[in-house]
């Protein structure tokens, strides 16, 4: 734990559209701090990989019962650094591109996001956690000491998902005008949900991050806590 830190833990709520750095951002100042970290994004990419493979997207749709049934009998699990859905280890899997592009028709189901708030509320009780995703600041942690809400331009988004999707893999085929409008559908889907949209909260501070390096969004949040930990 860094020797600036008090005793006192807190909870630092991340969130902003697709792409914006969130999760890379969130994981190396939780690590600074000495602090868990938190993907709420992994959880719910995980339960629309269940929906893929099982081929059930059309059944839950149309079924509340069914769709009430199969989230009663799905189990997601985040460890240190790996994502668990029903005892298999997920953690790559739910970063496709396939994942990405269902993944907020699922988040937007009631049943599921009620399922995965719960589970997100406990894990913050103990406080000293950095959770990234749309809803925190809003919903799941609405008293969090500190709330950050990260955006970038669609374009510079769409760069970040590109390079981070050739360097996993060089041959994939995709282009960069194909992932710009996947994000823009995604965060128009994102905001515009009845349940939990995402929205800044009013109390967030709002990091543009189009021009930063991700060391300098992590310094900028680290400065943001320490002063909220040592207030
Ligand atoms: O952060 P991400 O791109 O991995 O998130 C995947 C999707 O999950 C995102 O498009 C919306 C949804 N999500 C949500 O609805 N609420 C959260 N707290 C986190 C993610």
């Amino acid at each position: 734990m860094n020797k600036n830190i008090g005793i006192a833990k807190i909870v630092i709520a991340i969130d902003g559209p697709a792409a914006s750095g969130k999760s890379t951002t969130a994981k190396l100042l939780a690590k600074k701090l000495g602090y868990i970290y938190i993907d709420t994004g992994a959880m719910y990419r995980a339960f629309t990989l269940k929906v893929l493979s099982e081929n059930l997207l059309e059944q839950l749709l149309g079924d509340e019962s069914r769709l009430r049934q199969f989230v009663e009998h799905t189990d997601v699990r985040l460890t240190d650094t790996q994502v668990w859905l029903d005892g298999r280890d997920v953690t790559e899997q739910i970063r496709s591109n396939e994942v990405s592009k269902l993944v907020s028709k699922i988040s937007a189901l009631k049943a599921v996001r009620e399922k995965l708030s719960a589970i997100q509320k406990k894990l913050g009780e103990a406080k000293g956690v950095v959770m990234d995703g749309r809803d925190i600041g809003t919903a799941i942690f609405p008293n969090a000491e500190l709330k950050i809400y990260m955006m970038a331009s669609a374009r510079e988004r769409a760069k970040r998902r590109y390079a981070e999707l050739k360097a996993k893999n060089a041959d994939i085929d995709v282009s960069l005008d194909a992932l710009e409008a996947e994000i823009k559908q995604r965060d128009e889907e994102d905001m515009n949900r009845a349940v939990s949209p995402l929205r800044k909260a009013d109390d967030a501070v709002v990091l543009d991050t189009s021009s930063l390096t991700i060391e300098e969004q992590v310094e900028r949040i680290y400065r943001l806590a320490l002063e909220k930990i040592n207030s």
